[in-house]
């Protein structure tokens, strides 16, 4: 989202247009689960993720929650990716992300923590029984998804590694590994590894979320395997992908796009439809898909819908300066 990325937006994409897609139309269980058996095979990016973990998403993965807006097909949510880490176009991931092996995978504890090392995936995931979660995500370039994530919250991850009474803010990093993933090899973009971060009480709110698998499969490489995080209230850009570190902090964390552009991404992130990119509104969003000829703009929600859930934690803070 430096420039030298955002810069090749198609103004189409951050022009308001008012086609209003109806947020009240209600999904049936039913029909949930009919979108689903009818899912494509995945194109692109398989994922050879263990046997393990393709057993406990079956075992765990019932549709059994209701939403009322439509979910998004799982083309549009599998191949129009941002994942810098395989390329800056929306279909480079879709295309690209074959060359991340997911498996083994671990997860590092470090910083204040009373268990620091490593935490082999299995030991995260295999004593969960696998959530489903239907959250709207919305990217800061405005557009936006309705997804069906499988996995579990963060903040019972977060009891497990044990941070101390020192540890105020959670920092996440993605995997460095230009071999996997190329797009680390082109330096002048990001600082890589890519990392984000969450203040204590943010991460163990009940909506933060990790994702080992969307619509009851397993998560393609594009959209973060084996393991990312969700945070439904904020832009797309905190829901950090592929991660390999944790690392409890007293301070707050230096996060990739607010060190890449401080002008115009700040740590909160706080879907904000008053206050606007510098370079474009975020009144409003592009639902996807849509099409030339029907764009599906609709109005962005403060919090991205969650104010109810979260905004207790920003209680005295003034949201235009904390963005
Ligand atoms: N995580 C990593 N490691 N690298 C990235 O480039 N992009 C972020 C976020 N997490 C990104 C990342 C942005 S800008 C968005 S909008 C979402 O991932 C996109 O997630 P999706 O491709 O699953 O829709």
């Amino acid at each position: 989202m430096s420039n030298s990325i955002f810069n090749n937006i198609p103004s189409s994409e951050i022009t308001p247009e008012e086609v209003f897609l109806n947020r009240r139309q209600i999904i049936k269980a039913a029909a949930a689960g009919a979108g689903l058996a009818a899912l494509p095979s995945i194109a692109s990016a398989k994922n050879p993720t263990a046997p393990w973990l393709e057993a406990q998403i079956k075992k765990g993965f019932e549709t059994t929650m209701k939403v009322d807006e439509d979910l998004t097909p799982w083309k549009a949510a599998t191949t129009y990716n941002n994942f810098y880490e395989f390329g800056f176009g929306k279909e480079d991931p879709a295309k690209k992300a074959h060359s991340l092996k997911p498996s083994p995978w671990s997860i590092e504890i470090a910083g204040e923590t009373e268990k620091p090392g490593l935490m082999p995936l299995e030991d995260i995931v295999s004593p969960h029984q696998l959530e489903e979660r239907i959250y709207r995500f919305r990217c800061v370039e405005a557009w936006s998804m309705v997804i069906p994530w499988l996995g579990f919250p963060l903040a019972s991850l977060i009891e497990k590694a044990k941070p101390t009474s020192k540890a105020k803010y959670v920092e996440f990093t993605t995997l460095y590994d230009p071999e996997q993933m190329p797009g680390q090899k082109v330096t002048y973009s990001i600082d890589w590894p890519y990392v984000e971060g969450l203040r204590m009480d943010e991460a163990i709110n009940p909506l933060s979320f990790m994702a080992v698998g969307m619509y009851g499969k397993i998560l393609p490489n594009q959209n973060g395997a084996p393991i990312r995080l969700v945070v439904p209230w904020k832009y797309g850009f905190k829901s950090i992908k592929s991660i390999v570190k944790i690392t409890f902090r007293e301070t707050m964390p230096d996060t990739t796009w607010a060190l890449q552009a401080p002008n115009e991404y700040g740590f909160y992130a706080n879907v904000n439809p008053e206050v606007d990119h510098p370079r474009w509104s975020q009144a409003t969003e592009r639902r996807l898909p849509g099409s030339l000829f029907n764009v599906r703009r609709i109005p962005t929600l403060k919090f991205n819908g969650y104010e109810e859930q979260v905004a207790h934690l920003y209680k005295g803070m003034d949201l235009a300066k904390f963005y």
